[in-house]
């Protein structure tokens, strides 16, 4: 048995230290080798050829880190390492980069550095680009650098991945760094990447805006033709002309295959919907779309364009759907919900289209539209706020209990007007689905009564057997605390089940 020397192994509680090794002793027969080393605190597991560090968010220091830096110098045959540095109080990386650089066999690499207090952080830039430039096998690449390096420092880092010929896939995410003005030219090396085929970038908080799209749009032009790209543009300040640059870009990608954009908290209007869907609906081969629009006002027209733009997609198989939004009314709503309807068979859908009081009608037409997908492995429906009450309801779980290859199922119908019937009829349907195995329900903010709480239970808890977890959310009912004692005490420990409950009434709406 491989025992680490390292610093002064005083370890103090044998029983613990037995314990500890049954456990190294059960992994290695598995042939894994997990190690926890108390006293530099860092963790990491060791599979075949494949080193697992997982220290996140644990307050560790470059002393710590160096003796994580030691486990890859003594394994130079490791071919994937996953090392999850991030939220620490490292201020230099540069010896663990050093012995990354000697792991030649490497070919795939997981490195999350973000949210680190680094010094002379051009140095430590260098030294990663130094590393990359010679882990030459790589083909995959997942690079966390959040709140991390600026623009020149980011530069160098991507101009070692141009020595990567072979990579094909990419993520990286430059959460919450300033990438206004020119910052996004920093990824310009990226494109010499000929043989990409999936990239992912997150860009979340990264203060982009209309002109930044622009290089965007550039670098989108010049990478290779792409099989997958994920766009994550979260919480920009992104409107109607980036939403057109942005679109311009895209043009230059519509082979994709797989494509997902996520504009949660932009602004780009009807306006900006029209010049993004006008491309994506060429994405004619398409099998898989994520569609990230919530919170950007697009309205009624908006939603016609998204309507539009789906119809076309003849080859979807997974399509997830965000535009739930404030102002975005029947017309907006009936034009998605009828595009889905139309499309051939899909095999996972996730529909998030809630406040826009679609009412019974949006109910009814999204039971047609679940009749004709009957084929579905996942179902999410986010129909919050969405005013159906307990005839909507009955719809929803019609179109629920004709699906027949439900793996995972998902329905949120908090603040819907439901009263215990519609609630009822929404278990009914979870214990008549066949046949999740994992199924989360929310009914919170509905007015369900003691008696309607307790015939839910009744129902799911028949569903149990067949399930591998089921999460259940009843917040904000008309529960009194009798009952809500009386089901934590029959349910609370039932392992499968997890119950969300309070007494609080529901609040107010209009
Ligand atoms: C990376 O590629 C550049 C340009 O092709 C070359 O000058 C450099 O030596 C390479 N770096 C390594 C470490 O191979
Ligand atoms: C979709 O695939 C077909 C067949 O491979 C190809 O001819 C066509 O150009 C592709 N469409 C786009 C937009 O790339
Ligand atoms: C969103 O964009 C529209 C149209 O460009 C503009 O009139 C509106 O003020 C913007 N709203 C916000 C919150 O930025
Ligand atoms: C949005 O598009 C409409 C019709 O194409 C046009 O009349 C309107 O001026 C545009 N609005 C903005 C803010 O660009
Ligand atoms: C119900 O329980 C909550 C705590 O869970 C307590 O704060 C509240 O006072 C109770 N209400 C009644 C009417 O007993």
């Amino acid at each position: 048995m491989q025992k680490k020397e390292e610093q002064t192994q005083k370890r103090s509680s044998s029983i613990f230290n037995n314990i500890m090794w049954i456990l190294v002793g059960v992994l290695l027969a598995y042939n894994i080798k997990l190690y926890f080393d108390r006293t530099s605190q860092v963790q990491y597991e060791i599979k075949g050829n494949e080193i697992i560090m997982q220290n996140n968010g644990l307050n560790l220091q470059n002393l710590q880190l160096s003796s994580l830096s030691k486990v890859l110098s003594q394994n130079p045959q490791t071919t994937k390492l996953d090392a999850q540095l991030s939220i620490n109080q490292i201020t230099d990386f540069r010896d663990f980069f050093a012995s990354l650089e000697n792991l030649n066999n490497l070919n795939e690499l997981s490195l999350f550095i973000g949210h680190n207090p680094i010094l002379n952080e051009q140095q430590q830039a260098q030294s990663l680009n130094q590393a990359l430039a010679k882990l030459t096998k790589l083909n995959t690449l997942n690079l966390g650098l959040e709140s991390l390096f600026n623009y020149q420092s980011r530069e160098i880092i991507f101009k070692g991945l141009t020595n990567i010929s072979g990579l094909t896939s990419l993520h990286v995410s430059l959460i919450n760094c300033d990438l206004s003005g020119d910052g996004l030219k920093s990824l310009y090396p990226l494109t010499e990447l000929r043989n990409l085929k999936f990239l992912e970038l997150l860009l979340v908080g990264s203060k982009l805006k209309e002109e930044e799209m622009k290089h965007l749009q550039t670098i989108l032009h010049k990478l290779p033709k792409l099989n997958k790209l994920n766009l994550n543009l979260y919480a920009n300040k992104i409107q109607i002309d980036g939403a057109v640059t942005l679109s311009g870009g895209l043009f230059q990608q519509r082979q994709l295959k797989e494509f997902g954009i996520d504009l949660y908290f932009n602004n780009i209007t009807a306006n900006g919907t029209e010049s993004l869907m006008g491309v994506v609906g060429t994405m004619e081969n398409l099998t898989s779309l994520n569609l990230g629009l919530e919170f950007n006002y697009i309205t009624n027209d908006g939603g016609r364009q998204v309507g539009k733009a789906l119809e076309q997609l003849k080859k979807l198989k997974d399509l997830s759907v965000n535009v739930a939004s404030k102002n975005f009314g029947w017309d907006g709503y009936e034009s998605v919900v009828s595009a889905i309807e139309k499309l051939p068979p899909l095999e996972n859908l996730e529909l998030i289209i809630g406040v826009n009081k679609c009412g019974l009608p949006g109910a009814e037409l999204l039971k047609q539209t679940l009749f004709k997908h009957d084929k579905l492995k996942s179902l999410k429906i986010n129909f919050l706020e969405n005013y159906i009450g307990d005839a909507g309801a009955t719809f929803i779980a019609e179109g629920i209990q004709y699906q027949k290859n439900l793996q995972q199922l998902s329905v949120n119908m908090n603040f819907n007007s439901l009263s215990d019937r519609g609630a009822l009829e929404l278990a009914r349907a979870v214990k008549n689905a066949k046949s999740p195995k994992i199924v989360d329900l929310r009914v919170s903010q509905n007015q369900i009564t003691d008696k309607g709480i307790k015939d839910i239970f009744l129902l799911l808890e028949q569903s149990l057997p067949k399930v591998d977890q089921l999460e259940v959310e009843l917040l904000n009912t008309a529960l009194t605390n009798a009952t809500r004692d009386d089901i934590e005490l029959k349910y609370g420990k039932v392992e499968k089940l997890q119950i969300k409950l309070n007494t609080i009434p529901p609040s107010n709406w209009e």
